[in-house]
């Protein structure tokens, strides 16, 4: 078990998440890769933060510390009062499976279930029942991303916008620490890129926090916040004003092709 470099009472409320001085080496048979060297950065809750990066540069490698798949060689990820630097496998799955909202590039929805049911899949992983309240909730969820009428649509019954509001919905289900989403418009056209990207927007304003990976200069200036690695390291860290915001909003909208 690695030492942590911070012990509590450390002040973690207030952030969805906070990285200090993060390290993940893989260590092959003939070398070892420092995919991270020390990075270190906080995400207050309600933020809205894009992490950019040139292929190597450790992007996926930060997104799999962030979701609990995996956890850092040194340093420390604080989700709450744990440090995901000191868990064991068991309580990784846990946390992952309760309290981390992953929405992918390919949407990875179940295609024999319904809308609601893929928005419920989280809260069966967790080996229960669910409660009226439960099944409440994902309807609410459903609604909240534009499907309330497709509650009983199949994937393939609907476009890739509104898959991925699905897949939105169910990251959503468990009240997660963030939304962590591996290039969740690189499948989409523009015209849906905006409408997902409009969503996020929706739903940051309601105060849910969202991190996202994108290689798309017109989708990180959206964010409220972009993060930049090179090497493993943090290189920038800016804040996108609402000017630069907003303008990239209007761009996309006026240039958006027109419909056949
Ligand atoms: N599972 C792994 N085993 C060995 N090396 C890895 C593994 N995952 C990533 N790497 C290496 O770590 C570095 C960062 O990779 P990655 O996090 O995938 O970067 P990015 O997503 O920015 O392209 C690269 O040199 C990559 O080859
Ligand atoms: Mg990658």
């Amino acid at each position: 078990m690695t030492q942590s470099t911070i012990n509590p009472p450390f002040v973690t409320k207030g952030y969805a998440c906070r990285v200090v001085d993060m390290k993940k080496e893989y260590v092959l048979k003939s070398e070892t890769v420092r995919a991270l060297r020390g990075v270190t950065f906080d995400v207050p809750e309600g933020d809205y933060v894009a992490i950019m990066g040139p292929s190597g540069s450790g992007k996926s490698t930060l997104l799999n510390m962030l979701g609990c798949l995996d956890k850092p060689t040194s340093g420390s990820l604080w989700l709450g009062d744990d440090d995901v630097a000191q868990m064991n496998d068991d309580q990784l799955a846990d946390i992952r499976s309760k309290r981390i909202g992953f929405v992918f590039q390919a949407y990875n929805l179940i295609q024999q279930l319904t809308v609601v049911e893929n928005i419920q899949v989280p809260l069966f992983y967790q080996g229960r029942s669910l409660s009226k309240e439960q099944h409440a909730k994902t309807i609410e969820l459903a609604k909240l991303v534009g499907l309330g009428q497709r509650l009983d649509h199949r994937p393939t019954q609907l476009s890739g916008g509104q898959q991925q509001r699905v897949a939105i919905a169910r990251s959503l289900v468990n009240n997660p620490y963030f939304i962590l989403a591996d290039e969740p418009t690189g499948n989409l056209d523009s015209r849906t890129t905006e409408e997902i990207l409009q969503l996020f927007e929706k739903l940051n304003d309601e105060g849910r926090t969202i991190i996202l990976v994108t290689h798309e200069d017109e989708v990180s200036k959206r964010a409220k916040r972009v993060v930049r690695l090179k090497d493993g390291r943090l290189q920038w860290d800016r804040t996108n004003s609402q000017e630069v915001r907003e303008a990239a909003a209007k761009y996309a909208i006026e240039n958006m092709p027109v419909e056949e």
